[in-house]
């Protein structure tokens, strides 16, 4: 039996807000890679994230600010030419949008034009406001993003859970609800406490995806990377592994140079 809904055959952003409406949970997972996105895609996700955060699980680096939109276009292309059913979305890099809202649309339409990405996603509330709403007048669709936002890393100082003090809550939800009033079609809800997250996906009509943010809103993203255990150093208590991968691939990769080295490989059913 197959576990997510095989009655739509393309995820598009008012199939979101269908689900939404009807309660059914959206699933999002971040893909960056043309192999990794034809799994992912077949195995029914709803949404692919090509993340910024390819910054850190594809290139090393310790932030997501280094990733720029040249190489956000590359992921996004090779994510692109492996889907059939999920919708795809991409961060705008850092740069990319921040204070120049023609240089928003410009991005904007150069992840569209040079991908063939669905959607795009941006960092921020009412300070980016009118980069999001040039993007929206092109009609590009955009998803938002409030709580933790680790392009602004260098502001906050740490990874440490957003918006638990009040005031910073009170600007979430009104951020939420400008977002949700400009035209976003969803929003990201990263690191915040369950309860606000709640209250949030309770108050705004679009469907609100939430990475430690609890159960109480409309969908989950997690890193791609991180669920299936790749990446093992980094344990938040949000992340769930379903798989312990850095392992088993290591242990592959082990056993394929005993075996070269034993020249045990190749043997003769595997030479010409
Ligand atoms: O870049 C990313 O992977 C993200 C998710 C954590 C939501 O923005």
């Amino acid at each position: 039996m197959s576990i997510h809904n095989s009655d739509i055959k393309r995820v598009t952003t008012h199939v979101l807000q269908e689900m939404k409406l009807r309660n059914e949970k959206i699933s999002m997972l971040t893909g960056y890679d043309f192999s990794m996105a034809k799994i992912i895609d077949s195995a029914g996700i709803d949404i692919i994230l090509v993340g910024d955060s390819a910054s850190n699980v594809m290139a090393g680096h310790e932030t997501t600010l280094p990733i720029t939109l040249d190489q956000m276009i590359y992921h996004a292309s090779s994510v692109i030419r492996a889907v059939e059913r999920a919708l795809v979305v991409v961060d705008l890099p850092f740069g990319a949008y921040q204070g120049n809202s023609k240089e928003a649309l410009t991005s904007a339409i150069r992840i569209m034009k040079e991908s063939g990405a669905h959607a795009v996603k941006l960092e921020g509330g009412s300070e980016i406001l009118e980069s999001i709403n040039r993007i929206l007048s092109a009609g590009i669709p955009v998803m938002g993003h409030l709580g933790l936002t680790p392009q602004s890393i260098y502001k906050f100082g740490t990874y440490v859970v957003r918006a638990k003090e009040e005031e910073e809550a009170e600007k979430l939800i009104a951020d939420a609800k400008l977002l949700e009033e400009a035209g976003c079609f969803a929003l990201v809800l990263e690191k915040i406490p369950a309860k606000l997250a709640t209250r949030v996906a309770k108050e705004i009509k679009i469907p609100v995806i939430g990475i430690g943010a609890g159960n109480g809103v409309d969908g989950q993203v997690l890193v791609v990377h991180d669920m299936l255990g790749i990446t093992h150093e980094f344990s938040p208590r949000f992340l769930r592994r379903y798989h312990n991968l850095y392992e088993e691939m290591k242990g592959a990769f082990e056993n394929y140079i005993r075996d070269v080295k034993s020249q045990d490989f190749p043997n003769e059913k595997e030479q010409y």
